[in-house]
């Protein structure tokens, strides 16, 4: 039998789709998630009875390493982790699952000789180093995490190379760049996803909709090209950098997220209401430079907003019964 591919956080967003890609390819993933949502994997397409799950929780070392060593798994991509603003409701409960979850799966491939840990970072770790004339955003900008949750993702980039270095396993760090969006459960999730969410909702039922839209033009990254991302970076035979930013190098405003949504619900009663822009620290005005994934993985977004949009709303109708 091949060997497995844990995922944590396996029936999240981008976990959900990295285990159909996955079963797509031949591999066999197994989910490791402290809430196995079936509900989502039916939704995408994955048949929740091809798939071994484990219900667990990261902080439960013993629970990752016998996950890792009854499944016969020599990689590892490493989803579980509270987004955003979940952190900054509950910084202590953040750290403690986004840092030290993580560190306990260094311990488990340390322990368990697993050949390649693959860690979503986020593009909020440089946002601090954004300033005026910036030209480009590749992977060699400074980190300088503005928030809690960057800060616990930076600091996963640290620890995953010290360990990696140390004992011998391959860590291949991708930077989601932007917000991330698609058709899972909203409730962890940062505000504008929730407010993409709403507005896609009301459309595929018809309703009018008034959607809170504070936010300025920045990139979003469908799930499913994340998904794309990281299972290259998990299956990739050999490739020169450890670093690569996945992204979709286009910037998207409210507006152009209800022109796409109006072009498939021609009816559609939505209206974006404006006010100040709550983010405590700058967004980027640019897109990300993701050339290297491009290079070195094969990396290519397939997912622009609108076809996004008609993917999403499909799924969304199967997810909740519309
Ligand atoms: N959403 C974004 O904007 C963004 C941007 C950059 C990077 N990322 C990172 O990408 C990764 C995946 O994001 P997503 O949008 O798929 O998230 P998600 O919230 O949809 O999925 C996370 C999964 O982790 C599981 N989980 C939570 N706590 C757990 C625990 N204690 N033990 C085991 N499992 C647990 C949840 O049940 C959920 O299924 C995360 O690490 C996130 O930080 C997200």
């Amino acid at each position: 039998m091949s060997k497995g591919i844990l995922i944590t956080g396996g029936t999240g967003l981008v976990g959900a789709y990295a285990t159909g890609m996955l079963l797509e390819r031949g591999e066999r993933p197994v989910i490791f998630d402290v809430a196995l949502n079936e509900r989502l994997l039916n939704a995408v397409g994955v048949d929740p009875s091809k798939v071994t799950m484990i219900r667990g929780d990261m902080l439960d070392l013993p629970a990752v390493i016998s996950a890792i060593r009854d499944n016969d798994c020599d990689r590892i991509i490493h989803l579980a982790a509270f987004l955003g603003e979940e952190v900054q409701r509950r910084p202590y409960s953040g750290v403690r699952l986004n840092f030290m979850g993580t560190v306990n799966v260094f311990e488990a491939a340390r322990l368990e000789k697993v050949s390649r840990v693959v860690f979503p970072s986020s593009g909020t770790v440089y946002l601090g180093s954004i300033g005026e004339g910036l030209k480009q955003i590749d992977e060699s900008i400074p980190m300088n995490p503005p928030s809690v949750y960057a800060a616990t993702k930076a600091s996963c980039e640290f620890m995953g190379r010290a360990y990696a270095k140390r004992y011998g396993f391959e860590f291949i760090c991708l930077r989601y760049v932007g917000g991330l969006y698609g058709p899972s459960p909203t409730a962890l999730k940062a505000t504008r996803e929730i407010a993409i969410q709403e507005m896609i909702r009301a459309a595929v039922k018809g309703e009018a909709a008034k959607i809170d839209w504070p936010y300025g033009p920045t990139e979003v990254l469908y799930g499913k090209d994340a998904a794309k991302g990281t299972v290259l970076a998990v299956l990739k035979d050999k490739f020169k950098d450890q670093l690569f930013h996945i992204g979709n190098g286009q910037l998207v405003g409210g507006e152009e997220i209800l022109a796409a949504i109006k072009r498939h619900f021609p009816g559609s009663r939505i209206e974006l209401v404006k006010r100040d822009n709550p983010m405590p620290y700058p967004e980027s005005r640019l897109a990300s430079d993701f050339s290297r994934s491009k290079e070195q993985l094969g990396y290519e977004p397939d997912y622009p907003i609108d076809k996004a949009v008609a993917d999403y709303a499909a799924t969304l109708k199967r997810l909740e019964n519309l």
